[in-house]
């Protein structure tokens, strides 16, 4: 697979990536609202026991902004003996950055830690319009997304 351009690093999220941008990459899938430094801390230390808690956040680091971030969730299950299935969630390339592979460098990286742990498959929603630049990460459609808001 092809590397990332010379300057971008790959590599797990740090709480410190709360003042170089990470939220306003997450602003391009979707609303995130005002999030306080301790809300922040909060959250991240639920979620970044890398590995035991099941959450893997990976971020793309330019020159001390982030500039896109991805995050896999391990879940595990009875069935396919105490099988795990990775989830792909909230892929997020900043605007000015989108079109340099960044995306696919990340769906690369989870992949490859999904199958390291042990996931059977990984699996994703996405939007018609997004469909292709998954199939180019080597994804397949399959099943159909229901959903129940409260
Ligand atoms: N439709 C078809 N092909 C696409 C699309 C698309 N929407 N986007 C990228 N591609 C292609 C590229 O042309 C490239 O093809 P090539 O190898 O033939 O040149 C290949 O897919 C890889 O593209 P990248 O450069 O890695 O794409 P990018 O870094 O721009 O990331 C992403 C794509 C994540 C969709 C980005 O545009 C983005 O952040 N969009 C806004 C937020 C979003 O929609 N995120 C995904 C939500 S779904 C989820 O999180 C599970």
């Amino acid at each position: 697979a092809a590397s990332l351009p010379p300057t971008y690093t790959i590599r797990a999220l740090r709480k410190s990536d709360y003042s170089i941008g990470f939220l306003d990459v997450l602003r391009v899938l979707t609303t995130v609202g005002d999030i306080t430094e301790e809300e922040w801390n909060g959250r991240y230390e639920w979620m970044t026991t890398q590995g035991k808690g099941g959450y893997y956040l990976l971020v793309v680091e330019d020159q001390g902004r982030i500039v896109a971030t991805g995050a896999l969730l391990v879940e595990r299950k009875f069935i396919h003996h105490l099988g795990l299935v990775g989830h792909i969630e909230d892929i997020a390339v900043a605007k000015d950055q989108q079109g340099k592979k960044l995306g696919l460098k990340l769906i690369q990286a989870l992949d490859f830690i999904a199958e390291n742990v042990g996931c059977y498959k990984c699996i994703l929603d996405c939007s018609e319009a997004n469909e292709g630049f998954y199939v180019k990460c080597g994804y397949k459609r399959a099943g159909l997304e229901m959903a129940h808001y409260y």
